[in-house]
């Protein structure tokens, strides 16, 4: 019998590659779902499995696709948004009998947290000093420039370099914004896999050559144990079961460190499953609580983008209360 599982965040690049990986199953039925019926990705799967969700944040969020489950007959749930994961996973019973295809509420937080996540993944021996703003950074005597991010920050808002001990001084201090080494050399972006047991089953390295709106559109796999590694232990200290995407950056002296996690499907999928490690896929599994392979090797390839139109009738395009179509008429 097929197992059924939702995608949610149809319209994100994201979205649409796990969207894609798991079409290629015949061992799977799949639903794909969004807040807004604009969302591209809706439009992939057959008519009767489109569906629309209220915003991630929105207090029916749960409870909808808890709805969902049940009259789907839903075996997984896979989200590819940062706010549904955290709702979702706070409140993951509310969902059974589908199984919630994320890491633990403490694994999210944690790297959802860039001063939470340094102390943790402390111990690799790869994590830049950070501390928040404030007294704790004016104790250190830094090497100018150093880097200030907010805490909770994404999409580099709200980044900045400080270029001296006065503007350090001069920080905010009441915005939880952290300080850290700066770090002047290249930067990576790892997807990562680890199996239930926290076994890392492939950290795949690659470059962002080109990004577009935060997203990677161009770039290429590298086999690099360094790399891999560090990736790999950081996935292991934040207790990681699921997809991660590890982002490092290169340090004063070379070596590759920590620059954050985002514990979800990376936009650049693609490129890593053509590498030979079908995150989507291998995730359903997981969560499905079948067998995976300890580790899956992978190859050096490259890929770029372009733009695609799924030409819909009219009349099927899904109107939700959540999204902008009024403005547009
Ligand atoms: N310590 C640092 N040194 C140099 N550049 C940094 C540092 N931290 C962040 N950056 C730059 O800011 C960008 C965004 O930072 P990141 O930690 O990835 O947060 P987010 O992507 O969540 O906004 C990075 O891609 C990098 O270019
Ligand atoms: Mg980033």
């Amino acid at each position: 019998m097929t197992k059924r599982v939702l995608v949610t965040g149809a319209g994100g690049p994201a979205g649409v590659a796990v969207i894609r990986s798991l079409l290629r199953r015949s061992d799977l039925t799949v639903f794909a779902a969004d807040m807004d019926g604009w969302a591209s990705g809706i439009y992939l799967v057959p008519t009767e499995q489109r569906r629309l969700v209220p915003p991630g944040r929105d207090e029916d969020f749960v409870p909808t696709i808890a709805r969902l489950v049940e009259d789907d007959r839903l075996d997984l749930v896979i989200s590819t948004v940062d706010v549904e994961l955290i709702a979702l996973a706070d409140r993951r019973d509310e969902l059974a009998p589908a199984v919630l295809a994320a890491p633990s509420a403490d694994t999210l937080n944690t790297a959802l947290d860039k001063l939470a996540l340094s102390e943790r993944c402390a111990p690799t021996g790869r994590t830049p000093r950070t501390v928040l703003a404030g007294a704790d950074a004016e104790a250190i005597d830094w090497e100018f420039p150093v880097f200030a991010k907010p805490r909770q920050g994404a999409g580099s808002r709200g980044v900045r370099l400080v270029p001296d001990r006065d503007a350090l001084l001069a920080l905010p201090t009441d915005e939880g914004l952290i300080v850290q080494d700066f770090l002047p050399g290249e930067e990576y972006s790892v997807d990562v896999i680890a199996d239930a047991t926290g076994n890392v089953v492939a950290a795949v390295p690659r470059t962002r050559a080109r990004v577009d709106s935060g997203v990677a559109i161009a770039g290429r796999t590298l086999r690099d144990h360094e790399l891999e590694e560090t990736a790999a232990s950081i996935a292991r200290a934040i207790g990681l079961v699921g997809v991660a995407n590890v982002q490092l950056r290169r340090d004063r002296a070379g070596r590759a460190v920590l620059l954050e996690v985002n514990p979800r499907f990376p936009g650049a999928l693609p490129l890593t499953i053509a590498a030979g490690v079908d995150i989507p896929s291998l995730v359903a599994d997981l969560f499905l609580g079948r067998e995976i392979p300890v580790s899956v090797p992978f190859r050096e390839v490259a890929s770029v983008r372009f733009l695609e139109d799924i030409i819909v009738e009219v009349d099927e395009v899904l109107v939700s209360d959540h999204a902008g179509h009024q403005e547009e008429l």
